[in-house]
């Protein structure tokens, strides 16, 4: 289903704590989001990603909507061994409309 980007900019505040976006996003305690749709994972430059999201991304992982909605439901059967300490979205509606959100930011 589409997402709702306006929607979607609410489930952000989730992410905020560790994550930019926008014209001076920086780097945070996660790498900043802008462009993350549809790019290689593990590319943000002057971020100091896990051994496990390099490797998987070495091995060709890319932030599709596919991939993304399973990391954002729970970021450890994407990236065992990742550095994402984060519980994970339950409502397939909000992932969506923070891919919508996201996909916003080029
Ligand atoms: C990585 C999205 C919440 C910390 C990532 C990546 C994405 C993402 C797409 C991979 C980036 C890349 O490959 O360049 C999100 C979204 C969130 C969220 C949409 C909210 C729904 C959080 C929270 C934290 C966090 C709350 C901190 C408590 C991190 C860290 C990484 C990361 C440290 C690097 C993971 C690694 O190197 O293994 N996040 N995130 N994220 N995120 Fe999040």
């Amino acid at each position: 289903a589409e997402g709702d980007a306006d929607a979607g900019k609410k489930v952000f505040n989730k992410c905020k704590a560790c994550h930019a976006v926008g014209e001076k996003a920086k780097n945070k305690v996660g790498p900043m989001l802008n462009g993350i749709i549809g790019a290689p994972a593990g590319k943000v430059e002057g971020f100091k990603y896990s051994a496990n999201l390099l490797e998987l991304a070495e091995g060709g992982l890319t932030w599709d909507n596919e991939t993304l909605a399973a990391y954002l439901t729970k970021p450890k059967d994407v990236i065992p061994k990742g550095k994402m300490s984060f519980a994970g979205l339950k409502k397939e509606e909000d992932i969506a409309n923070v891919i919508a959100y996201l996909s916003t930011f080029e």
